[in-house]
């Protein structure tokens, strides 16, 4: 989606549909009563009959007939409490109409819409960008039989250094959500990398590196590579690094993403019903991965690091079992109990070697537990935290971004649950209570010193239905938005 901002008038904005906010109860302000009164009332009329309500996520599209430049009006309710999340689903809506009508350019008129034109701005393109996503690739259909796509996204007097700043992190979302789409047949440990070596050569500030079972053999990598031994594709540690010639003194953000191209649970087999799905158990690394893509685009001056552990988790002849004892790269040894508990393995051993690459804060992203979306639901990540100045810092990141978290503890208690008698820990416990919290314990055994968030993405990374917003179903490129944030408030 081609995204621009302009001063252009409502009336005079060319475009195949020209969206106007209303809150409720419906009162015509703004842009709103200005294409009102150059149509001749007839919005007002629809208020007036009740058609027009300003509902939150309402959409009413009027032909314009002449009345404005435009030829049609999508007239797009922002509900009682118009705030953020009203305005991107109005966005959202604005692009679904225009999809449905097949209109091709959109023209979003902010005035009588909440919030600054910074802040407006950047919720009307997320909420734009992120409703037009399509996931085409095995579509055979003829284009013109699917839903039409719409091509460019105009916002009168919207603000262009947040227009372009969204832009790019929707766009880097989107390509996060194909990724995630991808079934692990076309998406497996090769083609993370192969993205990532791509994003190296789009971006002259990123590095790539791509290490294989031997290499990690070499460094210890013990828990990573039993999980990997049930899969025929061979694992991968795939390293990518912003540095840019100037970069906030003494910090260096280490991104590590869980990369499990697909999760059937090795011989802790799940079930059929939880088989389903598990290609997107690469959500973290899709995640990190686009994150760096994007924070280069933006030229942020900070050091980045980014560690993704991709494998699959698989039955096979040589795959790792129950009752096996692995040594870490950090020395630890962990008894397994549960085949399935295989996140926390490959992310123990990438956190190690994101610490060992400098990495002064680190934020892992992984679908780690089915347990968090029991207790958050689709909304919220579970967001475990050491250092609180950085709580804050990702706190406010999740505000601005739209990527929501919800605070869990951190805390010893959850060490009861890591018991072996034979070795350092388990990683899997039948305490059948506190599933994310005992699970990010124990990424804390291999986390080093130094501040560091687990985000436990499982409930929020894809949805299985839609949850009435700008996201359908299908991969959210969740946490893109998010780190780059972080990014931007910690660079200098
Ligand atoms: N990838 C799964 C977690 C998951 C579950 C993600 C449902 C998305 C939806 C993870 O590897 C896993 O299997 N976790 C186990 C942990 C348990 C064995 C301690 C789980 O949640 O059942
Ligand atoms: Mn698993
Ligand atoms: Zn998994």
């Amino acid at each position: 989606m081609r995204i621009t901002t302009s001063t252009t008038a409502p009336e005079r904005a060319a475009a195949d549909m020209l969206a106007v906010a209303v809150g409720r109860p419906a009162s015509l302000t703004g842009a709103a009563a200005a294409v009102d009164a150059a149509m001749g009332g007839a919005i007002a009329r629809l208020v007036d009959a009740g058609e027009i309500r300003g509902g939150r996520g309402q959409v009413t599209v009027v032909h314009a007939d002449g009345g404005v430049r435009a030829k049609r009006v999508a007239v797009v309710g922002l509900g009682r409490s118009p705030g953020p999340a009203e305005l991107r689903l109005a966005a959202a809506g604005a692009v679904r109409a225009a999809s449905a009508a097949r209109a091709k350019s959109v023209a979003f008129a902010l005035d009588g819409a909440p919030l600054d034109a910074a802040g407006a701005t950047r919720c009307v393109v997320d909420g734009a960008a992120l409703a037009g996503y399509r996931f085409t690739r095995y579509l055979t259909a003829p284009a013109d039989e699917r839903p039409g796509e719409v091509g460019s996204l105009a916002i009168l007097g919207g603000d262009r250094a947040q227009a372009r700043l969204s832009a790019v992190l929707t766009e880097a979302t989107n390509r996060a959500r194909d990724l995630q789409n991808t079934p692990s047949r076309d998406m497996g440990p090769q083609e993370l990398a192969d993205r990532a070596r791509q994003l190296a050569k789009e971006h002259s500030t990123l590095t790539a590196r791509v290490h294989d079972r031997a290499w990690m053999e070499r460094r210890g990598m013990g828990l990573f590579v039993a999980v990997a031994q049930g899969s025929s594709r061979p694992p991968l540690t795939i390293v990518l690094r912003h540095r840019p010639r100037r970069a906030r003194a003494g910090v260096v953000l280490g991104l590590v993403g869980k990369g499990l191209t697909y999760d059937a649970g090795g011989y802790t087999l799940k079930p059929a019903r939880s088989q389903i799905g598990m290609k997107f158990d690469m959500s973290g690394a899709a995640a990190v991965l686009e994150a760096t893509g994007a924070i280069a685009e933006l030229g942020l001056p900070i050091e980045v690091v980014t560690v993704i552990g991709a494998t699959e988790n698989l039955i096979g002849r040589d795959a790792f079992k129950n009752d096996d004892i692995l040594t870490a790269a950090n020395g630890k040894t962990v008894e397994i109990t549960n085949t399935d508990a295989e996140g926390r393995l490959v992310l123990a051993d990438c956190l190690h070697h994101a610490r060992s690459l400098g990495a002064t804060h680190v934020v892992d992203l992984a679908t780690l537990t089915g347990a968090v979306v029991t207790a958050l639901g689709d909304l919220h990540a579970g967001l475990f935290v050491r250092g609180e100045e950085f709580a804050g810092a990702i706190q406010s990141a999740a505000d601005v971004s739209g990527d929501m978290v919800w605070r869990l503890p951190l805390h010893d208690t959850y060490k009861r649950f890591l018991r072996s008698e034979v070795a350092d820990m388990v990683n899997g416990s039948f305490a059948g209570r506190g599933g994310p919290c005992y699970a990010a314990r124990f990424l804390q055994e291999f986390a080093g010193e130094g501040d560091w968030a687990h985000l436990d993405i499982a409930g929020v990374a894809e949805l299985d239905r839609s949850r009435g917003d700008e996201f359908g179903k299908g991969g959210t490129g969740w946490g893109v938005r998010l780190l780059t944030e972080l990014a931007r408030s910690m660079a200098a």
